[in-house]
């Protein structure tokens, strides 16, 4: 019989992360209409939690290589097949990218970023260049937009296969119901 779930561990880091990603995001728009000193001060959250993202993804991709992920359900057209692989694809790109241009960023400033007082990422040996901080940070506020747009593509698409086409999708990705291989 062909696999049709994710191991427990896979759907931890799953989970895990996507709560991270979404809390994320609402920290660094919480800050739009703060004062500079407490926009520095809630950004440094921000920075410390997409920190521990990038970690997670880290161990999360590990895992990945050490026990594979059930294929994607037969049910699936060739086109859909395609689409959710890219969006994943991209999502790894981004888990990863987002918070590694953020401490080039960061670097750029020559500052170095503190994670919840458990550790200090020094400053990336790149000198000082505020100018290409900012744009970095730009491409950083783009790359922010676009893993919001797959978010919505992802959740709708797990949602259609659910409810629509009643495939078991969502139960991949969970310790209970019925998913198809
Ligand atoms: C919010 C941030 C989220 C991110 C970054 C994210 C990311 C991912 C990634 C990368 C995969 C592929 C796993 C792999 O094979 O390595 C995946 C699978 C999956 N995700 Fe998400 N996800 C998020 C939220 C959600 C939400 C809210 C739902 C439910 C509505 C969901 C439902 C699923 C399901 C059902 C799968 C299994 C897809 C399949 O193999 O058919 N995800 N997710
Ligand atoms: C996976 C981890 C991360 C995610 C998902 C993420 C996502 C985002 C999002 C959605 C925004 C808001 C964009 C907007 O308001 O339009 C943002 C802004 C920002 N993030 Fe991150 N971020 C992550 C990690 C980091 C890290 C590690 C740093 C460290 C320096 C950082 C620094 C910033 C800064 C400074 C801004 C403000 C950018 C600006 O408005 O010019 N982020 N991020």
């Amino acid at each position: 019989m062909t696999q049709a779930r994710y191991s427990s561990v896979a759907m931890l880091f799953h989970w895990l992360i996507a709560i991270a990603v979404i809390v994320n995001w609402r920290i660094a728009e919480s800050t739009e209409n703060l004062e500079i000193a407490e926009k520095m001060r809630v950004m440094d959250q921000h920075k410390a939690l997409g920190i521990v993202i990038l970690i997670l993804t880290v161990l999360r991709l590990l895992w990945r290589l050490a026990k594979a992920p059930p294929p994607l359900a037969s049910t699936l057209k060739p086109w859909e097949r395609t689409f959710a692989k890219t969006v994943h694809i991209l999502f790894y790109v981004l888990l990863i990218g987002l918070p590694l241009g953020g401490w080039l960023g960061q670097s750029f400033y020559g500052l170095a970023l503190d994670v919840f007082g458990a550790f200090t990422l020094p400053a990336l040996p790149v000198g000082k260049n505020p100018e290409l901080g900012h744009t970095i940070f730009e491409a950083h506020a783009t790359g922010g937009t676009v893993i919001l747009a797959l978010i919505v593509l992802h959740v709708l698409g797990a949602l259609k296969h659910t409810f629509i086409d009643k495939d078991g999708n969502l139960f991949r990705m969970l310790p209970f119901g019925t998913p198809k291989a």
